[in-house]
């Protein structure tokens, strides 16, 4: 095994690239798609307001940890765990958890972001028919495993092209043209159906009013678990940025902005799909057709010009998440097998893009809980209930209980009152929001009613 090859790692050009590139990450399909509709069948308001305390209380903290560990490592999550505890550590299985974390979301993280570019040249063509006829598409996509494939192939080789330019070249200066881009898109959105369509004011009261009656126990733990699944933690990707990170970087301020950025970008997108969906008199709780199935009926109607950019804006989100699920997986192999990067990147893509194979054939299905699924619902189930939560629980323990208390000051920059309240949170709180997830996702909550 080559040692470790710290010179050569790369680093982000500016603090302002680094929270691009951060950002980047965390918005994705999580944001534009889940966001929208778990919010849509949870009832709004009640749950937006969870899902922000979830996020102040279990994401930020997790966020910090991450940053704190990757920055002060400069190594792969596996190397992070090692180096901040001791070779051979069994701390580095939590980074072996990250790495085949990364390695099963992107296969099928790719799949449906390749739908959503499906999406995109379904949307520059128009969409036309029958309500039928138009959410019938959606299933005839999925249904063809040919069409799926090479959506999935032409995503996958944009991703891989990315990550292999490296850290700046590639990454950096990708994310400063997607974000702002996303940002500039989602503004004139959200702007639109805010203000143009006669369903903007439904859509802010029933995001942001909450009806405490509507929230179940079941809404709270999805909360929970979308906090971590939408700021991209539990699988070292934080761990990795942040291991490109300047010495003289903010790890508090950056986490904060990036947190905000990634919150406030997930409410435009839930303005902006709402208030199109109350225009037209069409019931929130959609499910995961919300903007596949629902949406484009109401395109059809509304034209191009406002889904051309909607469709632009979800494959962008999808794309400067992408690469940070692939630079997880390449950031080990070249930290600890002493590859390069160009190998690193398209070994690892090309096998990604394999097992992608599998969840793009929607007819190949196994038992799994209970009943025949196929593997793009069995990995995301995986990895979403227990990959992430392990490895988010072992992070967080391993920042709060193992790694020695001046390090940590040192990365923080501080030991005031802030950094009580941080330490005080990522020991006992986090945690346990984590575990509860955890114990939810292997349906072991003792107050729940679990019915399959
Ligand atoms: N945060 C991404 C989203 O909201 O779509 C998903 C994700 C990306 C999760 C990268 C984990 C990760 F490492």
């Amino acid at each position: 095994m080559a040692g470790d090859v710290t010179l050569s790692r790369g680093q982000w050009s500016t603090q302002f690239g680094f929270i691009l590139a951060a950002a980047g990450s965390a918005v994705g399909l999580g944001n534009i798609w889940k966001f929208p509709y778990i919010t849509g069948v949870y009832g709004g308001g009640a749950f937006v307001l969870v899902y922000l305390g979830c996020v102040l209380a279990v994401g930020l903290p997790l966020m910090i940890a991450e940053l704190i560990i990757g920055r002060r490592a400069q190594q792969n999550p596996v190397g992070a765990f090692q180096k901040l505890h001791k070779p051979g550590s069994q701390w580095q299985i939590a980074g072996w958890l990250g790495v085949a974390s990364g390695f099963i979301i992107l296969s099928f993280y790719s799949v449906v972001a390749g739908w959503a570019i499906a999406y995109l040249f379904k949307s520059i063509v128009g969409f036309s028919g029958t309500s039928a006829e138009i959410q019938g598409q959606f299933g005839n996509l999925i249904g063809n495993a040919w069409a799926s494939i090479g959506w999935h192939t032409l995503f996958m080789a944009m991703t891989i092209g990315i990550v292999l330019g490296g850290v700046r070249k590639g990454i950096e200066r990708w994310a400063k043209i997607l974000m702002p881009a996303l940002i500039i898109l989602l503004l004139g959105l959200a702007c639109y159906g805010l203000f143009t369509t006669d369903g903007g004011a439904q859509a802010l009261t029933f995001l942001f009013e909450p009806d405490f009656s509507k929230l179940s126990a079941e809404g709270f733990l999805s909360a929970l678990g979308h906090a971590f699944f939408t700021l991209s933690l539990g699988m070292g990707a934080m761990i990795t940025y942040g291991s490109y990170m300047d010495r003289k970087a903010h790890i508090i301020r950056d986490a904060v902005v990036i947190s905000l950025l990634d919150t406030v970008i997930a409410l435009l997108a839930g303005v902006a799909i709402f208030s199109l969906v109350f225009a037209y008199g069409l019931e929130p709780s959609q499910g995961p057709g919300l903007i596949f199935q629902t949406l484009p009926v109401l395109f059809a109607d509304i034209g191009p010009w406002v889904s051309v950019p909607f469709f632009v804006l979800l494959s962008f989100a999808a794309l400067s998440s992408s690469i940070s699920l692939l630079e997880v997986v390449v950031s080990y192999f070249i930290d600890k097998r002493g590859w390069g990067r160009a190998k690193a990147t398209i070994i690892m893509g090309f096998l990604i893009y394999l097992l992608g194979l599998l969840c793009a054939t929607a007819s190949i299905t196994v038992p799994f809980r209970g009943k025949s699924q196929g593997f793009l619902d069995i990995f995301d189930f995986i990895t979403t209930n227990y990959m992430l939560p392990i490895g988010g629980l072992l992070t967080c323990l391993f920042l709060a209980w193992i790694v020695n208390e001046k390090v940590i000051k040192e990365e923080f920059g501080s030991s005031g009152n802030l950094y009580k309240l941080t330490m005080f949170t990522l020991r006992f709180i986090t945690p346990i929001a984590v575990l509860m997830v955890l114990l939810h996702g292997l349906e072991w909550l003792p107050f729940m009613d679990y019915v399959n």
